[in-house]
Order: C-alpha cells, then structure tokens, then sequence
C-alpha cells in the first residue's frame, strides 16, 4: 500500500489540472504538501485568481495538510523560497513535483523572441530553479546522514514523441526537461536520489476540448463512469513515482493517462551502418543513408494537439 504520511512535498503549477491533481493525490496518501501556483492564464498572463489557496482549503477539507505558496517559479528567488517553505514548515524535503507551465503556440515564422523566452523559462528555467535547491538540500542530507530521501519528479510533453508543429518553442523548453532530468538521474543516484519524467495526458484547461471529447468515449468503451482524461489519472501515478515502492525508478519517461501508462524510450540508436575502419564518402552515403531509412520502426499515429488554443497561427 502507498504509504507518504513521513513525506514532505513541493508541487509547482498545482492551483489547477495535473497539478492539483497531484497535490491532492499526495496528499490523500499522507503527504504535506506545498501548493504553489502564479494563478496565471494558459498564456502564463498575469490574473487576480489564487488557486493554491482553493487546493490548500480542498486538501485541509479532506483532513489532510498543505501549505499555499504564490509565485513565480521562473525566478530563481522563488524557486529557492519554495524549497524553504518546505523546510521552515515541516523540517524536511522529500518530493519536488516541477509542472507549472503554460503555452504560447505559434508557427515559427510569426514566433517571437517574447514568446520563444518566456516558455523556455516557465518549463525549462523553472524546473531548473526549483530542482537546484532540492538537490543541494538532499546532497548535503546524503552527506550528513549517510541516506536521504529524495524524488524528483519533473513535466515532458507526448508532443516529443509524436512531434509538436506550431509548438516549437513549447517542445524545445519540454526536450530541455528531458535531457535535464535524464543528467540529474544520473548526478543525483550517489545520493539515493531518483529524478524521472512524466508525460502526462490530461482533460485541464489547455486541453482540446474537441478531441477530450470524441477520445474519451472510444478510451472508455462508452462508459460514462470512466474518464482517462481525468487529471486524478496522472496525480495516482505521481503518487506512486513519489513513494518508497519507486526508490528503484530512475533516470526514466513515462506517459501517463488514465487507465494507460507507456514507459518511454528517448534517444534512442535506431541503427547504424559501418564503413569498417576508413571513413565514408559522401558517394558512399547515397548507398548508406537510404539503407538506414529502410530499417526505420513505423511511425505512431499522433494524436491530436494537447493545447486548448486553436490552430496556431
Ligand atoms: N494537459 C495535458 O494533457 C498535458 C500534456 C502534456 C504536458 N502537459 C504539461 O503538464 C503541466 C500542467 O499542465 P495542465 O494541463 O495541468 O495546465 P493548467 O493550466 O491546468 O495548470 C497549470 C498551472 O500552472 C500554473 N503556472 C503557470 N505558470 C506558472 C509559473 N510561472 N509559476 C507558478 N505557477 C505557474 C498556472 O497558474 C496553472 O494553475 C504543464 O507543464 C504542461 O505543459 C499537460
């Protein structure tokens, strides 16, 4: 049985959707939980709203406990605030959950610098400024103790698996947490630390409303009771990655919906041809190249666009 009634955890983006979802989900298993939220449009614009104060009232209302932190974790001074706010309330640090994010799609010949810049640093930027002070907390816990507790669970995107047109700038900030989280599995596993991806899938405000509704009929057979698209889906998994069962997960991708969950494999050497010890031409290559190409696995149907907005223009 999931058991993190010891556990202490950070939750970034968790006002709403997938990270409400895991705020709650952490907490219904015994977590504390620190809920933070910028309370931001989908655009990442500014609003009046406080979500993590709404989660906080919902987690306390089911008896569990939860702390609300406002702010903006593309600034580094946040991203350490919030890792304190965890140690000033309940001593320790045991799972950091990076989600917050939101979209600005467009095609890449109307992009601009705003909109390159300010997605790159609410995914990209913001996990790094909330990972680093999680790190060097539980490195000095490892050194002090001899063991720490720690799991990093951090936000990737299907689209780099099934390609992201119009989303350019949405896909390279998603690949950055992917390659980031894969360097921290590895810098962080002498210290019993565990850093893993998720790739969720989830019917929240940026989802498309149109294609949430034709897909969750054909996924759930025609029950109405079933809803993979529920974002709960996503926030039982995070429970799982979060606690001691998952001490052995590392370094690893997931893509989670309801009622279905893939174990990515990114990066990978789809074949290789050898010229055996002199080099190629560039003649050779006509030969070599397509031969490469004719081994190659079929391509996945992809699904339709994940953001709420419509066409990118
Ligand atoms: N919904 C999906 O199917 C899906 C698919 C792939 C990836 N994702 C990723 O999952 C994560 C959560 O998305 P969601 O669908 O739940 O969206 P959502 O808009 O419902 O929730 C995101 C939350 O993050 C907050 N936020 C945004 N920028 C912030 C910032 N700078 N600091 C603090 N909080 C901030 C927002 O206020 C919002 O409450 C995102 O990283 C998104 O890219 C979602």
């Amino acid at each position: 049985m999931i058991d993190l009634r010891e556990r202490v955890a950070v939750v970034t983006g968790a006002g709403r959707g997938i990270g409400r979802a895991y705020a709650t989900r952490l907490a219904a298993y015994g977590a504390r939980v620190v809920v933070n939220d910028a309370g931001v449009a989908t655009d990442g614009s500014a609003t009046d709203e406080d979500p993590a104060a709404d989660v906080v009232r919902e987690i306390a209302a089911a008896g569990g406990e939860a702390v609300a932190h406002r702010g903006d974790i593309g600034d580094a001074a946040v991203g350490n605030a919030l890792v304190e706010r965890a140690l000033d309330t309940w001593g320790r640090l045991d799972v950091v959950i990076n989600n917050a994010g939101f979209g600005r799609p467009r095609m890449v010949f109307n992009l601009s610098d705003e909109e390159w810049d300010d997605v790159i640093r609410v995914h990209l930027r913001g996990t790094f400024v909330v990972s680093r002070p999680a790190c060097r907390y539980w490195r000095a816990q490892a050194k002090q103790h001899g063991t720490t507790y720690g799991r990093l669970i951090n936000t990737a995107s299907g689209l780099l698996v099934y390609g992201g047109a119009g989303q350019s700038n949405y896909v390279a900030a998603k690949a950055g947490v992917q390659a980031f989280t894969e360097a921290l599995a590895t810098e962080m596993a002498p210290y019993g630390v565990t850093a893993n991806t998720i790739m969720p899938g989830a019917n929240t405000r940026l989802a498309q409303i149109g294609w949430r509704m034709a897909r969750q009929r054909a996924d759930s057979g025609g029950s109405e009771q079933f809803d993979p698209r529920d974002p709960v889906h996503v926030g039982e998994f995070g429970a799982y990655l979060a606690s001691p069962d998952a001490a052995w997960i590392s370094g690893q991708t997931f893509q989670v919906r309801g009622g279905i969950v893939e174990h990515i494999q990114m990066w990978s050497v789809r074949d290789t041809a050898s010229a055996d010890g002199r080099g190629f031409t560039a003649d050779d290559y006509r030969q070599e190249i397509p031969r490469l190409f004719g081994a190659a696995a079929k391509r996945a149907d992809p699904p339709p666009p994940e953001w709420k907005a419509g066409s990118p223009t």
